[in-house]
């Protein structure tokens, strides 16, 4: 075999067997095949596409670049939640403690917010103490002792998605519906889990910005995993406004704590309600899984999951007070409302505009190595379908140098549209993918 001629079969849209894909995944992470061949490689598949038996060979490949998490020592079943990242989105804050107060195992294995979007991992990281960067045995004793806990991507899980990763971002070949899925599910897998309940955003602040297209990538996903043997199941769900209200890392924490509490925005509410009840039905044995929807309520009314959050955050050298003490989370030093200029129904809120101003207050990353501001990013007052008097605020923006809050002041007012008539907000779950193709 040799790279050139798999490259050229690529290039002319006809398969690679799962024994090809496995000699190239195995000379991407052994560093055999340069870097210009993985390129070409990967445009190729950018433009060809791959079949299923494609995607899940290159899946497979990935996950066996380096170890599968033994989570035997747990008895008791393991299941995870991904969101394939959007503006707002603090779920698995929310439905990782829930699901590990209601009995199962959520070993949770994040990343970090890029671009416009957020990330669970740093979230975590704006409550002071909180270490995410656990080793795998650490990792391991939260786990058993919490039922949950949360880490960063380590060097031993699915190495190959990371030289991968770095070549895509630079070559512009990220968005491409086999790459993702087996970026994606690769590191899923190998955690070691029985189940996995998958949240594809769609709209103007997703990846994936059409129905048709979150709808493909959704159902590679349901199908791969199935394939792997991880029961997977597929959510999609609206990014075209913000989820819920508070945009920026500790903003974001406060608003889980709420929801927790049971004072969270409906919309985050209905969503976190929703991933977790699929969570614990897919952990759960048949006869127990309808029971799903009850215990996931009795476990947010009870202040359980609160509770159980509140333990991890102990578990992993977090400040715990934080849960019952929102000023000890970072907060920055000036507030400002963004005022509208006319009265009348907000009829768009475009996320992305959304998450470009979070980041540029500091709250996200331009690059991975950038630094960021736990306490800045943005509260929206309003939302889509909601009314607005003239000089009504639209948002509070959070902020810690007066040139940032000039710098975004207009991109938070254009990302609202406001028109004289009403409309619904969009509806939050497009739909639901439960079984393979
Ligand atoms: N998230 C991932 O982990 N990989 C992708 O390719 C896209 C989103």
């Amino acid at each position: 075999m040799n790279a050139v001629d798999l490259i050229t079969r690529k290039r002319e849209g006809r398969e690679l067997s799962a024994s090809e894909i496995a000699y190239l995944i195995d000379g991407c992470t052994q560093g055999k095949i340069p870097d210009y061949q993985i390129s070409a490689l990967l445009m190729a598949i950018f433009f060809r596409g791959m079949n299923s038996r494609e995607i899940l060979a290159l899946t497979e490949s990935m996950v066996h670049s380096g170890q599968v998490v033994d989570l035997g020592h747990l008895s008791g079943l393991k299941v995870d939640k991904h969101s394939t990242g959007g503006v707002g989105d603090k779920t698995s804050l929310v439905v990782a403690p829930l699901v590990a107060a209601a009995g199962a195992y959520v070993p949770m294995i994040s990343g970090r917010g890029l671009g416009f979007s957020g990330g669970t991992l740093d979230k975590l990281e704006s409550i002071p103490g909180f270490n995410v960067r656990l080793s795998l045995s650490q990792f391991k004793g939260v786990l058993q002792n919490c039922g949950c806990a949360f880490i960063g991507q380590t060097e031993e899980i699915a190495p190959a998605d990371r030289r991968l990763y770095a070549l895509r971002d630079v070559t512009a070949t990220v968005e491409s519906i086999p790459l993702i899925c087996a970026s994606i599910m690769s590191k899923k897998v190998a955690e070691g889990i029985d189940g996995l309940v998958l949240d594809v955003k769609v709209g103007e602040g997703a990846f994936m910005r059409s129905l048709e297209e979150a709808s493909d990538l959704a159902q590679s996903l349901v199908d791969i995993g199935n394939g792997m043997g991880t029961k997977t199941v597929a959510f999609i769900s609206d990014m075209n406004q913000p989820l819920g209200l508070a945009v920026g890392n500790s903003l974001e924490v406060v608003e889980a704590i709420e929801t927790l509490k049971g004072q969270g925005p409906e919309d985050l509410t209905h969503l976190c309600e929703k991933l977790a009840i699929k969570m614990l039905a897919l952990a759960s044995p048949p006869e127990k899984a309808g029971r799903a929807k009850e215990k996931i309520a009795h476990l947010l009314r009870s202040g359980e999951g609160l509770e159980k959050f509140r333990q991890i955050i102990q578990a992993q050298g977090g400040d715990p007070a934080v849960i019952d003490n929102y000023s000890r989370l970072p907060q920055a030093s000036h507030r400002r409302d963004v005022l509208t200029q006319r009265s009348g129904y907000v009829v768009a809120l475009n996320a992305r505009k959304i998450g470009e101003a979070s980041m540029a207050l500091g709250a996200g990353r331009e690059k991975v190595d950038s630094q960021i501001d736990y306490s800045v990013g943005i509260l929206l007052r309003k939302k889509i379908g909601d009314f607005v008097e003239k000089d009504e605020p639209l948002a509070t923006v959070h902020f810690n140098s007066e040139s940032k809050f000039e710098e975004v002041q207009a991109t938070v007012l254009n990302a609202f549209v406001v028109g004289p008539a009403r409309v619904d907000p969009p509806s939050l779950i497009k739909s639901l993918v439960e079984t393979s193709r």
